[in-house]
């Protein structure tokens, strides 16, 4: 069975519901996966910052409370910052999933450049950093041989790219329409039932499906940053350009529209198109009435949906739950097991 040492940075909704599963599932994967995942690190930004090597226990430190220091090992080397912990720690990966950045900088940019210039594999559901440098980030991963994976940046743990990546594979990708936004989708389906935009906003944040700062959410920003992840990683593109993107979000949407949406049979979602021209990439974002034999017509709560264009298979649907702490927790633990492919390993006899 093979140690894998995690340093996890950021302990919101994400980071517990990725540690939740790593409790819940040791078992299994240990014995699916010859694999022992031990975080050996948490770095969270109010609840400072938990070191220790051979691992910390999971079950105490998910009912914390308070600051997480004392759950460290006292004997282990002390690291008075996040950056420290990242430059100086032992762990084998880095599972980033701190606040996003709307323009992809800050310090999540910066964790995973070092952790991966140190040869240390990144996973994270941050959109900001791939959204902006993935070029950057990809090429750094290569050059130091070392995995970077993203699964949870579009559609929580629904894999978008594993699938589209591998198993569309030798297939061109020209197009794709998209609902990609949990919160939003809650947000209009229970607005269409009559509930007014402040008391639905209320309950998504409840359910942890929106940002830390939902602004994000319903002005588009978040749909827009996981289209020029999809633009880019699945259609080859250069990073869109502001000029490139047109962004409407939902805070403005009339009731009336709802209302007449309904009537209609249609259902209205926020809806995003990307299509490639050329190098480039064409985005618009924007609330959407669609008729119900559309494809993305039918999807209830947080369910995303994503319509890709091939020219082998013509419409590929992937529809999965698109928010939530155990939906974008299990992308880390996919992205995990797949960075150590058990069929891989036991090719070169590890
Ligand atoms: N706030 C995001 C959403 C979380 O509602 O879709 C998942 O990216």
């Amino acid at each position: 069975v093979l140690k894998v040492r995690i340093l996890l940075m950021g302990f919101g909704n994400v980071g517990r519901g990725f540690c939740r599963l790593l409790a819940e599932k040791s078992d299994y994967i240990e014995r699916h996966w010859r694999l022992e995942p031990r975080i050996v690190g948490i770095c969270t930004r109010t609840r400072g910052i938990a070191y220790d090597p051979s691992g910390i226990d999971l079950d105490r430190v998910l009912s914390a409370k308070d600051n997480i220091e004392s759950l460290g090992n006292p004997g282990s080397p002390r690291f008075p910052t996040q950056e420290d912990v990242v430059a100086g720690g032992d762990y084998d990966v880095l599972a980033e999933c701190t606040v996003t950045s709307t323009d992809g900088r800050g310090p999540a940019l910066e964790y995973m450049k070092e952790a991966l210039s140190r040869g240390k594999s990144v996973i994270t559901t941050n959109k900001g950093p791939i959204a902006f440098f993935y070029k950057n980030l990809h090429e750094l991963a290569c050059r130091h041989r070392a995995g970077l994976l993203f699964e949870g940046t579009v559609m929580a743990g629904t894999p978008v790219f594993s699938t589209s990546v591998n198993g569309l594979a030798g297939s061109r990708i020209s197009r794709f329409e998209g609902v990609l936004n949990g919160t939003c989708n809650y947000m209009l389906g229970l607005m269409q039932s009559g509930a007014d935009y402040d008391k639905a906003l209320e309950q998504a944040q409840k359910q942890g499906f929106a940002e830390a700062d939902p602004a994000m959410d319903v002005e588009g920003m978040d749909t827009a940053l996981k289209a020029m992840i999809l633009s880019q990683v699945l259609m080859g593109t250069d990073v869109p350009r502001p000029e490139d993107i047109s962004i409407q979000g939902i805070s403005h949407v009339d009731p009336e529209v709802l209302l007449d949406a309904k009537d209609n049979n249609e259902q209205v979602r926020l809806v995003a198109r990307g299509e490639k021209v050329g190098e480039k990439c064409r985005i618009s974002v924007k609330p959407t009435p669609l008729a119900a034999d559309h494809p993305l017509y039918n999807l209830p709560g947080a369910v995303n949906g994503l319509v890709l264009s091939t020219d082998t298979l013509g419409p590929v649907c992937l529809t999965g739950a698109g928010a939530g702490s155990k939906a974008t927790g299990f992308a880390l633990l996919h992205d995990l097991l797949s960075l150590y492919d058990s069929r891989e390993r036991c090719r070169k006899g590890m």
